[in-house]
């Protein structure tokens, strides 16, 4: 052993369960909580080079992706689990789902283990609207969010929250999906006062739009909009683009617009900007944000932030949300690593099992030993 001192380090893990998270955000309000995340976000994406980043980890299969999403800056590591699979409502669960950690570096030790699946839709849209901050033209009001599913609501939200949209113009292939949309969001449309326009087709929804949501979820090479039916001056917040082989904006859109990314190694593999060639410009969100690169030049000009969501975001919401939900009483302990008094003597923890009132059965500790 080393020489340093001695000192009980604490063996607990927080635990964020998914119905505490939903209640945090009730209690809190969406915005509030979209606001506070965005703004710890963006706190994050200052300190960039602090983080050790890498692309995350991708396992394909014909349904869909299972992804990792590991990052750490010199006290924190964090890591998200994701999958991404567009049939799953069909088998009665959502297409994304998420769970995730984070571990002190000094010690490897796992603080907090945590749901991700909401947490996930409200760092996307916290990260979609503070993107918009620094790339939209600063008097947009209007926008068509195309794709109304699980995202949507937050996305409608953040807009509105963060960036004075006005109105929203709908499009989604399932016209269910925009009626339960336009169902979850007119409580919010009338108490902060803003419209909802359902539209029959996606050129229709981006008429007049200042920012296009696309939103959607198909494993495909799709096109969702055309080329020419984005106007000067608007700027495309496309997050439904983000796996090998699953796109949603025409190629011909990207080489007319100024493109931002989120970490380029891993966008260059899972974005829209898949389809252009290995030397097509692209900077990186954060060079914006910390001044190192221009964003928006002129009011015609459009701007395409090619979401495909990085680990840093998840890290900066995970932080975000335990300490919002310490403050709010709703963390739960976790007995996920063995508290020893003897931190060499794990043996002792199946001894002490076996004095416990419920041992296991004989079965249980015979289990794999040969008769
Ligand atoms: N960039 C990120 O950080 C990030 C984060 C989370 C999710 N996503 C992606 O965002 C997308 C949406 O996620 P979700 O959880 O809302 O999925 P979802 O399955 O709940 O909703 C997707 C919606 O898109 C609609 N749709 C499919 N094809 C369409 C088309 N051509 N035109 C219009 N609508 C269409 C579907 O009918 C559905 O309502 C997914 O592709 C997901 O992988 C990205």
């Amino acid at each position: 052993m080393s020489g340093l001192p001695k000192i009980p380090a604490p063996v607990r893990t927080d635990f964020l369960a998914s119905a505490a998270a939903a209640r945090l955000v009730a209690r809190e309000g969406v915005v509030a909580c979209l606001r506070g995340m965005a703004a710890a976000i963006e706190a994050d994406f200052r300190r960039w080079s602090a983080f050790d980043k890498s692309a995350r980890i991708a396992t394909h299969s014909p349904q869909g992706v299972i992804e990792l999403m590991p990052v750490s800056d010199a006290e924190g590591y964090g890591f998200k689990y994701v999958n991404g699979h567009p049939t799953n409502p069909q088998r009665g669960l959502p297409t994304v789902m998420a769970f995730g950690a984070l571990a002190d570096v000094a010690t490897g030790m796992p603080v907090f283990l945590s749901e991700l699946t909401l947490t996930t839709a409200l760092r996307t849209a916290a990260t979609s609207a503070m993107a918009a901050r620094w790339l939209a033209r600063p008097d947009s009001r209007v926008m068509a969010l195309i794709g109304n599913g699980a995202q949507s609501e937050f996305q409608a939200l953040a807009f509105v929250g963060l960036l004075g949209i006005r109105a929203l113009h709908l499009y989604d292939v399932d016209a269910d999906a925009t009626r339960r949309l336009v169902r979850n969001l007119a409580p919010y449309a009338r108490a902060m006062g803003f419209d909802l326009h359902p539209c029959a087709t996606a050129a229709q929804a981006v008429h007049g739009a200042d920012i296009v949501t696309t939103a959607t979820a198909d494993k495909s090479r799709a096109t969702i909009l055309a080329a020419d039916a984005i106007g000067p001056g608007t700027h495309v917040n496309a997050i439904g683009g983000d796996c090998p082989g699953k796109t949603e904006l025409d190629a011909a859109l990207l080489q007319r617009a100024a493109v931002f990314v989120e970490y380029e190694p891993q966008t260059r593999v899972e974005g829209d900007i898949q389809q252009m060639p290995a030397d097509f410009p692209v900077t990186e969100l954060w060079r914006v944000i910390a001044g190192e690169a221009p964003g928006r030049r002129t009011p015609q000009d459009i701007t395409v932030f090619d979401s495909v969501g990085f680990a840093l975001e998840d890290y900066a919401a995970m932080q975000f949300m335990r300490h919002r939900a310490r403050g709010a009483g709703l963390l739960e302990t976790l007995d996920l690593v063995p508290a020893l008094a003897d931190p060499r003597d794990l043996f002792q923890r199946v001894a002490e099992a076996d004095r416990d009132p419920a041992p296991p059965s004989a079965a249980t500790l015979c289990a794999g030993v040969p008769a």
